[in-house]
C-alpha cells in the first residue's frame, strides 16, 4: 500500500490553478456623440476688420493713410498680431477670420 503515498499525480508541485470566476465585461454603451455639422457662415473680412482692427489702422473701412494695411496677407496679419505693439489682444482670431480680413484688405 506504499504506492498510494508516492504517487506524485495527486500532488503535482504546480498547485492547480484557481479557477478564474469569469467576470462579465459590462457592455458599456459608447454614446454616439453626432458631429454637429456647422455651416461655416460665410465671414465678413471688412466687417472684422472695422471690429477688430479700424481703431488702429483705419481710415475709412480698410485702413488708409500711413497705417493703410491694404494688400496686407494673412501672414503679414499673423505675423503682426505676434509682434505689432498692442495687436497681441488679437490672437482670438482664428486663422479663417484672418484669412477674411486679408481677402478685403
Ligand atoms: C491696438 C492697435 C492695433 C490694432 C487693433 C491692430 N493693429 Fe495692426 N498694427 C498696430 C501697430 C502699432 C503696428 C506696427 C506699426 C504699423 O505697421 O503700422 C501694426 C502692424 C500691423 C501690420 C504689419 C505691418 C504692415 O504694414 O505689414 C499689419 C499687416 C497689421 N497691423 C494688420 C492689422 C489687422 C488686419 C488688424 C485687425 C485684425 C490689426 N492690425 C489690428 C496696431 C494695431
Amino acid at each position: 500500500m506504499l504506492v498510494a503515498l508516492t504517487d506524485t499525480s495527486k500532488y503535482p508541485d504546480e498547485p492547480a490553478p484557481a479557477e478564474e470566476p469569469v467576470v462579465e465585461e459590462p457592455v458599456v454603451e459608447e454614446p454616439v456623440v453626432e458631429e454637429p455639422v456647422v455651416e461655416e457662415p460665410a465671414l465678413d473680412g471688412a466687417a472684422l476688420f472695422t471690429a477688430h482692427c479700424g481703431s488702429c489702422h483705419n481710415g475709412n473701412g480698410l485702413g488708409s493713410g500711413p497705417t493703410d494695411k491694404t494688400g496686407a496677407t494673412a501672414a503679414a496679419i499673423t505675423n503682426a498680431i505676434a509682434t505689432a505693439p498692442g495687436m497681441g489682444v488679437l490672437s482670438f482670431l482664428t486663422d479663417a477670420e484672418i484669412q477674411a480680413i486679408a481677402d478685403a484688405l
